[in-house]
């Protein structure tokens, strides 16, 4: 039995990972402050799973914690030696960050800052998870020759087919300021493990998705797409005539894959994470599927106008996380992802009162 801390427990990631720990008999506690309904609103309250973690785990502790906070930090790393912390509290939205700078910044690079130290100082020896970001490589990926099709971009040369690799670099492009708090945050993460010789692990996440996600229409963007879908409302998608492509992996791949690292870990590494190929789809393509899988006509508008910095193409390249631990696979398809998030966006509606 090990003791794990996951922060940002009430979210996507989080709560996937401490059902996961906790379902194998471990000490599993959460931190969360629940800043998602600060960053996004109602619509981004995250209660609703913290809740449903506390009745269905066995040996879960939550703690209503902010990870800017270094005093309480400190009193609850003094209190439990943790052997694994798997550090997903962010503020995760690219675009919101314009809005909230300071705060973006206090939260994704301090907070991680304060993460680390405390391991550092009061369990030097645990394995340290960053969720990091694919926004870390900025606007570059857009640098790569593409083709436009008939409803997405791809890549136009082959030896970019499986997407964008660890290589690509992080500086002299447009990060947006979310892209630059989280491109600390993963420098940080990597100094401690290069000079304090710390296990520490980072994956740069693509679109994560899932069905306990607080989908908002600035963060969660398949969870989103279906929300509106079931639920009214308008999408509204961003340039790149809609054929922008986006990689997405399901919640408990991700954690699948945090497991892999945490059991043999290889400090300093940096992962790209996402869907992959199989697991990409464009705008165009996400509206057509899910209004096929739902019977309903998706409303949505189109603006010229791309969001500053978003990627055009992205898939992530998993050569190097598959080639370091070959038992890994992505196990949820599209189709199965698509199918969770349906199910639980309707049962939501239900419970709510809706049709
Ligand atoms: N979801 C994605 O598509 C995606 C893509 C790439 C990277 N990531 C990264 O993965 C991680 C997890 O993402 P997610 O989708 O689960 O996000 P999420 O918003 O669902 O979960 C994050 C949780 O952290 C909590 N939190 C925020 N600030 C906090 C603070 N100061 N103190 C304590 N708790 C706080 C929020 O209340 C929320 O419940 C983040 O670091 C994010 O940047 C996510």
């Amino acid at each position: 039995m090990k003791f794990i801390l996951v922060t940002g427990s009430s979210g996507l990631i989080g709560s996937e990972a401490v059902e996961h720990f906790d379902r194998q008999g471990h000490r599993v506690h959460g931190i969360d402050n629940n800043m998602r309904a600060v960053f996004f609103g109602e619509p981004g309250d995250t209660t609703w799973n913290r809740d449903r973690l506390l009745k269905i785990t066995k040996n879960f502790t939550h703690h209503d914690l902010d990870i800017r906070d270094r005093t309480r930090l400190d009193t609850l790393f003094r209190s439990i030696r943790f052997d694994l912390i798997v550090h997903c509290a962010a503020q995760p939205s690219h675009d919101k960050a314009r809005d909230i700078p300071i705060l973006d910044f206090e939260v994704n690079a301090l907070g991680t800052l304060n993460l680390l130290e405390a391991t550092r100082l009061h369990c030097p020896n645990a394995v340290f998870i960053l969720l990091s970001t694919n926004k870390v490589y900025g606007d570059a990926p857009n640098e790569l020759p593409l083709k436009e099709l008939e409803m997405r971009w791809d890549y136009a040369r082959p030896e970019d087919y499986q997407g964008i690799s660890e290589n690509c670099r992080i500086d002299r492009t447009l990060h947006s300021l979310f892209g630059a708090s989280k491109a600390s945050a993963d420098l940080m993460a990597q100094e401690y493990g290069r000079y304090f010789g710390m296990k520490v692990g980072i994956f740069r996440g693509g679109c994560l998705t899932g069905p306990f996600h607080s989908g908002v229409e600035l963060h969660g963007f398949l969870s989103y797409l279906v929300k509106v879908a079931i639920s009214g409302g308008t999408y509204t998608v961003f340039g790149y005539k809609a054929k922008q492509v986006r990689d997405n992996i399901h919640s408990h791949d991700v954690v699948c894959a945090i497991e892999e690292f945490a059991t043999n870990p290889r400090p300093s590494e940096v992962y790209n994470l996402g869907g992959g190929r199989e697991n990409s789809i464009s705008m165009l393509e996400a509206i057509a599927r899910i209004e096929n899988m739902t019977g309903k006509k998706l409303q949505w508008r189109y603006v010229e106008e791309a969001r500053r910095g978003d990627h055009i193409c992205y898939i992530s390249n998993l050569s190097k996380f598959c080639s370091h631990y070959p038992k890994w696979r992505i196990t949820r398809t599209l189709e199965n992802i698509l199918e969770e998030i349906i199910f639980s966006q309707r049962q939501l509606l239900t419970a709510s009162g809706g049709s």
